[in-house]
């Protein structure tokens, strides 16, 4: 780096800076932004009589903006020092126990949301203030009152700062973000922008609708006398502030080192995106004595994760016909390593999408991807483009059988019953797990027996024979038989996965279910009223009910002759149990899979819905409850572990 560059450096980071903490719109990512700061941080050891005033190295804090009135905390807020590998890890405990030789250790997740402090002043919640530049924040406690995990009295009558950071949820962010492209709206980048974005409305209702979760991680002024920092966070918990998914108290690089791998190995399964592991002194004495830097703490460092953002090209974009004769647009990037698993298509989700984000082809995009998620591309760098970049058109015609598309905006769709690809979707589904759960019946053995001509609609798969499929290439008489097993295993399957398996518009598998239980084998003659009276089915449900039926009257009894399916369970019908016609949600980690333990409970009678209302009779929790938990809470429903759930039964 020659100076040139270095003044280029600062003025870059310091455009990236304002779109992350003023803008809530990050132009690039942490890796990047960090990469260059370490570049910066170099350059200046060498060279410090060249240190411009305006580098980030030179700001204690973040920026903060224009909109809330400014509140200052009662003591610092400060940052952290990052490191990335195991060699950082050494450097920093030599640097450590040469401070202190006796210290050990607490570790707890990262969290990546956003920052806040909380003063409580006679055991009341007097004062939200978001981080701002570490030492002035913005006051936001009309909507941090809205934070269900944050109380607002707690035992503690002396005057405490409680820090933490503000989430949203990973499976709470795809519905707000699926909410926003329904409503045409702009979809939110990531979790942590989510979080930030949510926590500073001028309308408090907004943050309320927007299920935030705190996690503390501190205390700024108080007049605890705990000794270890263990201690302190066990009673900060204990006031009923949430527990962090993962922490432990340890001694030395060996056994900070297996916590962190065991974290970045679990990261996908906790509820809250994590950015790293942060490693603290246990000894709160030994803390004072560390002190800090101009910056931050000497007696903690943030042990970060391997990126899930990273900066790709778009090469193409694709087009994909579901079952339902829905195009959607998939990007072929630039093959890129995100943490482990080289990504090569990221969702586009829609039309409208494209167009309001303006993706050309050639861009350079942020994708993100984080647990099991379909890639997405969350940002295009319109800052870095070239000029040869070309804007998408949007298709006219239908990529598989070329007949024309219906244009309903962000939707497109290929009306052609018969199209290829609506066909082989819609036996691919037939076959899926929530349908027939037919073993061995996936994508690439469908197109196979669709190109080969063995089938072309779900009712021909009953006539597949012996002799026909071991024509295939890759089929021996083993796996022609299991097939074969399978396809007659499905036989006298439940009746709500018959229904499910038609692929009704709109009709998925709670609403099959309700269909099945109200209706049993009659559904087919159920009038619109009937089905307007169910619980959950609304018009266009409805419409979609009798339309299908109407057009597939001959398709569902043929269907109805070769599956033999069972005529469903009443719920009324049930033996007497607590469980009986309630309904209950389950939620979090159990000792067998939510799916087993729902179909137990329906079984006996109860209705398993997918989200807490006022109408849920009990809220069933494993570990890790998340967001469903603090809205049973706070709706006073009831509560139950799976251990009482068992007991209730006994
Ligand atoms: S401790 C005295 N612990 O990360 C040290 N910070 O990069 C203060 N963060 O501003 C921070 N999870 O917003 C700490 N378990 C955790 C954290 C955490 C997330 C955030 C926090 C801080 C930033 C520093």
């Amino acid at each position: 780096m020659n100076k040139a560059d270095y003044i280029n450096a600062v003025e870059k980071l310091n455009l990236y800076a304002k779109h992350y903490y003023v803008l809530d719109d990050p132009i690039t990512t942490d890796e990047v932004y960090d990469k260059l700061y370490h570049e910066v941080v170099e350059y200046e050891l060498h060279n410090s009589d060249e240190v411009l005033s305006s580098s980030p190295t030179q700001r204690v804090g973040d920026v903060i903006s224009e909109g809330f009135t400014k509140e200052a905390h009662l003591s610092r807020m400060w940052s952290l020092e990052d490191i990335f590998d195991s060699e950082g890890l050494e450097k920093w405990l030599t640097k450590t126990y040469k401070l202190d030789a006796n210290v050990t250790f607490y570790c707890e997740p990262k969290y990546d949301g956003a920052s806040l402090n909380l003063i409580y002043e006679n055991g009341k919640l007097t004062k939200g203030i978001t981080r701002g530049d570490g030492s002035v924040g913005e006051l936001i406690t009309q909507n941090v009152k809205t934070i269900q995990s944050i109380p607002l009295e707690i035992a503690h009558k002396e005057r405490i700062e409680i820090r933490g950071e503000v989430v949203i949820f990973k499976d709470e962010f795809e519905k707000i973000n699926h909410a926003r492209l329904n409503a045409g709206e702009a979809v939110f980048a990531n979790p942590r922008n989510a979080a930030a974005g949510s926590l500073r409305q001028l309308d408090s209702s907004i943050t309320a609708s927007r299920n935030l979760v705190f996690l503390p991680y501190g205390v700024g002024e108080n007049s605890l006398e705990f000794k270890l920092l263990h201690q302190l966070m066990e009673y900060i918990y204990e006031l009923g502030f949430r527990r962090p998914p993962e922490r432990a108290v340890c001694q030395g690089y060996e056994e900070i080192e297996s916590i962190y791998k065991q974290m970045v190995q679990d990261r996908d399964h906790y509820a809250m995106m994590l950015d790293g592991m942060v490693v603290k002194v246990d000894q709160i004495a030994a803390q004072i004595d560390m002190g800090y830097t101009v910056k931050v703490p000497r007696f903690s460092v943030a042990y970060k994760f391997p990126a899930v953002e990273k900066i790709t090209t778009i090469k193409e974009i694709i087009l994909q016909v579901g079952r339902t004769g829905a195009v959607t647009p998939v990007a072929l990037v630039e093959p890129t390593d995100i943490d482990g698993v080289v990504v090569e298509r990221a969702t586009l989700h829609n039309f409208d999408e494209i167009e309001r984000k303006d993706i050309r082809l050639g861009d350079k995009v942020i994708i993100l991807r984080s647990g099991d998620v379909i890639p997405k591309i969350i940002k295009v760098l319109t800052h870095e483009r070239s000029g040869e970049e070309l804007p998408y058109i949007r298709p006219v015609n239908c990529p598989v059988c070329s007949s024309e598309l219906l244009d309903e905006g962000a939707l497109l769709k290929c009306q052609n019953l018969t199209c290829d690809a609506r066909v082989v979707n819609s036996i691919i589904y037939f076959a899926s797990k929530p349908c027939l759960n037919i073993d061995g019946l996936g994508i690439k053995i469908v197109e196979q027996l669709f190109s080969n001509g063995l089938v072309s609609s779900v009712i021909d798969l009953f006539s597949l024979t012996l002799e026909k499929l071991l024509e295939l290439e890759g089929f021996k008489e083993k796996k022609a038989q299991n097939l074969l097993d399978a396809l007659n295993a499905a036989k006298g399957c439940d009746y709500w996965r018959f229904i499910n398996a038609l692929g009704i518009e709109h009709i998925g598998e709670v609403a099959s279910k309700t269909l099945s239980e109200r209706f049993g084998f009659a559904f087919v003659n159920a009038t619109k009223d009937e089905l307007l009276e169910c619980d959950g089915i609304g018009e266009e449900m409805a419409e979609s009910v009798l339309e299908f039926v109407r057009v597939n009257a001959d398709t569902i009894s043929t269907l109805e002759g070769l599956l033999e399916p069972k005529e469903p369970l009443k719920r009324e019908e049930a033996e007497d149990n607590a469980f009986k016609e309630k309904t209950v949600v389950l939620t979090g980690t159990m000792s067998r899979s939510r799916g087993e333990i729902k179909e137990m409970l329906e079984s006996l009678g109860a209705k398993v819905s997918g989200s807490v209302s006022k109408k849920t009779d009990f809220l069933i929790y494993g570990e890790d409850a998340g967001s469903k938990y603090d809205k049973a809470e706070s709706l006073g429903v009831t509560t139950l572990t799976e251990e009482q759930m068992q007991e209730m039964l006994a």
